[in-house]
């Protein structure tokens, strides 16, 4: 006998489950920590980045957005950074530290950065983080 499935249209319905279940959880409440283990990047990262104000800045896999805040603020008042992350509950931690670090120029897309139907907007998108 043959069993058929129904084959699955979202093509990362894996990262989705995973990224708003436990782990998910997980990477929000542990956020200082994950962020400590990969600052130590974040120069070599910026300077390969080149951010400079105005700049607009698309980060993929943003997941609690520490690193959308800093190109935001690279970007400076005329710049933005906007936030991609499959992930509801590392977004509403993004969210949250954002309001309380009041940065007022970033946005966050809850979304699968694959299939997304980002606005066409510029020419000066510009990638500054990766998952
Ligand atoms: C290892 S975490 C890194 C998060 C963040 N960039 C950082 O440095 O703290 C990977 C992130 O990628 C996100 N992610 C995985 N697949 C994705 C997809 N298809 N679209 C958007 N985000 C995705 C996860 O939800 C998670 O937040």
């Amino acid at each position: 006998m043959t069993t058929h499935t129904r084959p699955e249209t979202r093509p990362n319905a894996r990262q989705e489950e995973l990224w708003n279940g436990p782990i998910g959880r997980h990477w929000a409440e542990q956020q200082d920590r994950y962020d400590a283990m990969s600052g130590d990047l974040n120069g070599r990262l910026f300077a390969a980045a080149r951010i400079s104000g105005g700049a607009r800045v698309l980060d993929i896999g943003c997941g609690a957005g520490t690193i959308t805040r800093i190109a935001a603020r690279l970007a400076g008042p005329d710049g933005q950074a906007v936030g991609v992350d499959i992930s509801a509950p590392l977004l509403e931690r993004a969210r949250a530290r954002t309001a309380a670090e009041a940065v007022t120029n970033v946005s966050y897309v809850l979304g699968d950065a694959q299939t997304h139907d980002f606005p066409r907007a510029a020419s000066t998108w510009r990638s500054a983080g990766a998952a």
